[in-house]
């Protein structure tokens, strides 16, 4: 069975004695394209023991030198860009260009991880106890950060390499171990990946990467009680996690509904390209992507006049030709996007295009004079279909924007800064942006979302933060 990718366990590759696999479908053919080892709970007891005994060595390790191994890995992984782009072509229909972007900004992100985490974690502090009433200046106090020991990183299939790696450096520099549950689409990706780990020569253990079905080792892993830290970036699932968690740190990113609030000065052009790109880059399947736009209906036609010569423009096919616009990630993907447009048909929304759909690829979509009452409204499609609702006040536009489950991002398009920093305010999301389309990165800024959209606050310095603990020792003077 050597067409089955094997798993990473004791700094090894292995296969499951379940015998078992799980097949990735290639979502522009439809075909399998790729198997890998369908783990079982015996395994994953076996990488959380290995993991644990490995990070109480790594602990100890100087912060230095696990910063040169992982300078060595992001240097390894970007050698490597050319086969885990084409894996990410194959496995999640990555438009070709932006398979190889990904993996090259997860090599930088590595690379800041390492410089970041030395500094932050190279500091540490001294109190003295006189500052507090009744204190003579008798007790020292000196904090340091501590890791929390092992991680479970469980990033999503839309950037399996970059959010697993968004979570392994900083985990990794912080002094823990890191055991790696890879989405099924994406896994070969991550595989190879872990694969550099391997080659930049970290020691036995420390990484781990279990593949699987989530069915059989998904609560399992995540109720584990040798897991310290959950990083997890996906969907309704976090929800669930968080529910069954144990006492532990958690970081979650589940979503959102980022809208974008077009006031009646806005640069209309500025705006446009940003709802192309915002709203169409890898069809839209990105949880920062802009998935409603509340325009002031003054400014309304105009602007979807606008947008309407962009999408015309956008290639439609496969993500080998490097097309703008790719298969979705699955059948049932395009099912459930197709069904929010034909429930947006039938309560009379503007079809700027006409629907069409071949297999998993649906060309792009914009539907104007969407109202509340249609699902595409609140829900998070996760395909290349943008809702516009016209709005006559900001007020509504904000109303909109925060009566969402959703809080991640949220962006406003105005010349007037003034007014801008009002709307910011107003919107209740973890970041809101000012004349530009929502965005993660760059991946040192802190990335957090409110609501059904996460726990904690993401990026590299906080994530080393999040994966660290404080730690004092008082000295007592007589
Ligand atoms: O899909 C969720 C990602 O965290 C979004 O990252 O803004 O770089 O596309 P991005």
């Amino acid at each position: 069975d050597g067409d089955v990718f094997k798993y990473y366990s004791e700094g090894e590759w292995k296969k499951s004695p379940s015998g078992k696999s799980v097949s990735i479908i290639n979502p522009t053919t439809r075909k399998p394209q790729f198997k890998v080892q369908a783990c079982t709970q015996q395994e994953v007891n076996k990488v959380m023991e290995t993991a644990k005994i490995a990070q109480k060595q790594w602990a100890k390790t100087p912060l230095w030198k696990r910063a040169e191994l992982l300078h060595k890995a992001a240097a390894i992984l970007k050698e490597h860009k050319a086969p885990i782009a084409d894996c990410l072509v194959k496995e999640i229909a990555k438009p070709a260009k932006d398979s190889v972007t990904e993996v090259v900004r997860s090599g930088d992100l590595i690379s800041y991880c390492a410089e970041e985490g030395v500094r932050i974690l190279g500091e540490g502090k001294f109190l003295v106890s006189d500052s507090f009433p009744g204190n003579e200046r008798t007790k020292y106090c000196l904090t340091s950060k501590v890791p929390l020991g092992v991680v479970l990183a469980i990033p999503p299939f839309n950037y399996p390499v970059n959010l697993a790696v968004s979570k392994i450096g900083p985990a990794l520099i912080a002094g823990n171990s890191l055991v790696l549950k890879p989405p099924t689409q994406g896994a070969v990706a991550c595989l190879h990946m872990v694969h550099c780990f391997h080659l930049a020569g970290f020691p036995k253990g420390l990484i781990s990467c279990v593949t699987g079905k989530g069915s059989e080792i998904g609560d399992f892993l995540t109720m584990h009680p040798g897991v310290n830290c959950i990083s997890f970036t996906g969907g309704d699932t976090g929800i669930a996690i968080s529910k069954k968690a144990g006492m532990i740190p958690l970081q979650m990113e589940l979503g959102g509904k980022d809208a974008c609030i077009v006031l009646e000065d806005a640069d209309l052009d500025l705006v446009a390209s940003n709802i192309i790109k915002g709203g169409f880059s890898y069809s839209g399947q990105r949880c920062t992507a802009v998935k409603v736009v509340l325009v002031m209906e003054s400014v309304a036609y105009t602007l979807v006049e606008k947008v309407k010569a962009k999408v015309a423009k956008l290639t439609v096919g496969p993500p080998e030709d490097d097309c703008d616009i790719t298969p979705v990630v699955s059948e049932s993907s395009a099912n459930f996007i197709e069904g929010l447009v034909m429930d947006a048909k039938q309560k009379g929304a503007t079809f700027c295009q006409s629907y069409k759909r071949e297999g998993n690829l649906i060309w792009p979509l914009l539907l104007d004079n969407v109202q509340p009452d249609m699902r595409i409204a609140w829900e998070e499609p996760f395909g290349p279909i943008l809702p516009v609702i016209r709005i006559t006040s900001v007020e509504e536009g904000i109303h909109h924007c925060n009566a969402s489950n959703f809080g991640l991002q949220g962006c406003i398009f105005t010349r007037d800064i003034n007014k801008a920093m009002l709307i910011s305010d107003a919107m209740e999301t973890g970041t809101v942006q000012i004349n530009s389309a929502p965005a993660r990165g760059p991946d040192h800024f802190p990335f957090q979302g409110l609501k059904d959209s996460g726990i904690g606050s993401q990026g590299i310095t906080n994530s080393i933060n999040m994966m660290t603990k404080i730690k004092s020792t008082v000295i007592n003077l007589p």
